[in-house]
């Protein structure tokens, strides 16, 4: 028998329900079509549903994700309805934390050198794949504020390395190089100044170098990685950093390979259910308008099928997802770098779901 695999959707706010309902409805037709054992619950968490009656996430929710889940397909929280963002907090960032989502992968792929903001640099030095720690750094809410609202008020945030967390994404980061066979993993932090939690991450990376011979390893200050990722993207390879410089860099990533519409990511604890969402939040801006890209959504599904290990499956939604950016309509974000007019999510998905169709027909 067949072990199924449940699927927690939570589509969030904004356009997080738009991208989701396209994106399942290509997931659901490949399942069908290869009798992949995926099943898809739908949870109605976000804003609405805060606004409504409280719930952030129920009790026990947790535990559930652990116990009967094999993956979470995501869209994406934020509702200037709530403006302190405390909703967003106690979902993304609690299952993130709670589910030991220590890794977020973020791949930064140029798909047609038309997408590319930079001169001379097109899909064969765009390339890099950002391994960002997810469950540590600045973002753990170790923070307080003394003396709030008087002029002197004193307010931190503790950055929280430890050695655990940092040599486990470390050790990702070389273990994805040495299964993709990357030659270089870069390691950013800001080590010149964060003597204490950035030094910890130096002396990680070059004890967990020496395990990886074969693979050129590098540390280098954020700032310097930035500037280098526009003037010579095509020295890196894979990148592994911090909570907060791996969120700068990997928007910068998106950035560098056609915008946030088509930027994808893992939340991933190996072996464990783990979350896919896009790198794009809720976009109140265009939220309601049929302007949402669902490409970002649907190369999110392909990285959750092959989690799941659907290998082939997941190879036919990316390369028909590809194949759409290239070659298919797309939404007004893509206008500016591809040209041609605007068509609609519906319109885009609508086209991808026929791709898909297609690969699926050829077998
Ligand atoms: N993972 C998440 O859930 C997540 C991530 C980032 C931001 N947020 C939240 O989302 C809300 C809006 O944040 P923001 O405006 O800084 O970031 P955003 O990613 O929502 O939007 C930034 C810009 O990109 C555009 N954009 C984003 N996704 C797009 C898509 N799929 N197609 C076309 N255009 C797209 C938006 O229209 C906007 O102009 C905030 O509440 C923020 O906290 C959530």
């Amino acid at each position: 028998m067949t072990t199924q695999q449940k699927i927690a959707v939570i589509p969030g706010d904004g356009i997080g329900p738009e991208v989701a309902r396209a994106s399942v409805r290509i997931l659901e037709r490949i399942a069908a079509a290869r009798s992949l054992p995926l099943t898809f619950d739908w949870f109605d968490f976000g804003a609405e549903r805060y606004l409504k009656d409280g719930t952030i996430l129920p009790d026990g929710f947790m535990q559930r994700l652990r116990d009967e889940y094999a993956a979470i397909y995501f869209g994406a929280v934020g509702d200037p309805r709530v403006p302190g963002n405390e909703h967003a907090k106690g979902i993304l960032l609690a299952m993130r934390f709670e589910l030991d989502l220590y890794v977020n992968l973020r791949p930064c792929i140029l798909f047609d050198d038309r997408l590319s903001p930079l001169k001379g640099k097109g899909t064969n030095e765009l390339r890099f794949t950002v391994f960002r720690e997810n469950t540590e750094g600045l973002y753990t809410g170790t923070a307080g504020t003394f003396k709030k609202d008087t002029p002197d008020e004193i307010a931190q945030e503790v950055e929280v390395n430890t050695r655990k967390g940092v040599e486990r994404i470390i050790v990702a980061a070389f273990e994805f190089a040495r299964a993709n066979k990357q030659t270089r993993v870069c390691m950013a932090d800001k080590a010149n100044v964060m003597l204490h939690g950035h030094g910890l991450w130096r002396r990680v990376f070059a004890i967990v170098a020496k395990r990886y011979p074969e693979i050129q390893a590098k540390a280098m200050y954020v700032d310097a990685l930035a500037m280098d990722l526009i003037r010579a993207p095509e020295s890196y390879g894979v990148i592994v950093t911090n909570n907060l410089f791996g969120d700068i860099l990997t928007d910068l990533g998106a950035a560098l390979t056609g915008g946030l519409g088509i930027a994808a990511s893992g939340n991933i604890h190996p072996d464990r259910v783990s979350l896919f969402e896009p790198v794009h939040g809720s976009a109140p801006d265009i939220a309601g308008k049929g302007k949402a890209n669902p490409v970002a959504m649907a190369l999110s599904g392909a990285m959750m099928l092959e989690h799941l290990g659907h290998l082939r499956e997941a190879k036919l939604l990316h390369d028909a997802t590809v194949e759409q950016v290239r070659e298919g309509k797309h939404t007004a974000d893509l206008v500016p770098l591809l040209g041609g007019a605007a068509s609609s999510t519906e319109e885009v998905s609508a086209e991808l779901l026929a791709r898909v169709e297609r690969r699926l027909a050829e077998g």
